[in-house]
């Protein structure tokens, strides 16, 4: 039963095109790196569609005219350290004046557990609308530690952004977090007894820098 989750997921066809060739056991390191910046930056362009704009006035070659541009609020990219890096240079692609922090936290692979081990932010994360990304949303224990570490440092509106969601980790935000908007391009199945999503694409930070 998923209908009680409160998510989005992204289902444009390149997306889902692109998350069925990751998620294949034969994708190797090159091409694993390659689609999850591509992806990133089509699940970026879908979840800034609702990005406010304001009217200014310009000069063409031709004629003056007003046009829109981006009302200026400025934004975060928050990777959860390691596999959130991976989708950081699609994003940046997309957004280029974006500010970028890093949470480091790494779950431990007894407990399950999420442990902290880096955080450096932009200075100004009260006044930035914060882009938290990570790969996987597995129990959710990571990203419920990234999102409360992040609000302790005073950031007011931040955004979660994954690739592939488990029930679990998704109502784990949803309870822990009912103020983050979360956008995904699937929930899973499950997780496994090993804290797997099923059937997921395996470790995503090992297929992403070849550590497997
Ligand atoms: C993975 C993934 C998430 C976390 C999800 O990171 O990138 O951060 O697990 O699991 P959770 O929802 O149960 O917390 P991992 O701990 O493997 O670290 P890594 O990115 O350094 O490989
Ligand atoms: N972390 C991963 O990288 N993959 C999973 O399936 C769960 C947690």
């Amino acid at each position: 039963m998923t209908d009680d989750l409160k998510i989005s997921v992204i289902d444009h066809p390149l997306v889902q095109h692109k998350l069925t060739l990751m998620r294949m056991e034969e994708t190797g390191t090159k091409d694993f790196r390659e689609l999850l910046e591509e992806i990133s930056m089509l699940m970026a362009y879908e979840i800034t569609r609702d990005l406010p704009l304001v009217d200014v006035s310009i000069n063409t070659p031709v004629a003056k005219c007003s046009s829109k541009t981006l009302n200026g609020k400025k934004m975060g990219l928050i990777p959860i350290l390691r596999a959130g890096l991976g989708m950081v240079d699609g994003i940046v692609k997309l957004i280029p004046t974006i500010k970028i922090g890093h949470v480091g936290m790494y779950r431990d692979p007894k407990t399950l557990k999420p442990v902290e081990y880096y955080c450096k932010l932009p200075t100004d994360v009260a006044e930035r609308t914060l882009i938290v990304i990570d790969p996987m949303l597995a129990t959710g224990g990571s990203a419920a530690a990234a999102l409360s570490l992040l609000k302790e440092k005073g950031a007011k509106h931040i955004i979660y952004l994954c690739l592939v969601s488990a029930p679990e980790g998704i109502r784990a935000i949803n309870e822990m977090h009912p103020d983050i908007k979360i956008y995904t391009a699937s929930i899973d199945e499950k997780l496994n007894e090993n804290g797997y999503i099923v059937p997921g694409l395996g470790d995503a930070g090992d297929r992403l820098f070849g550590t497997l």
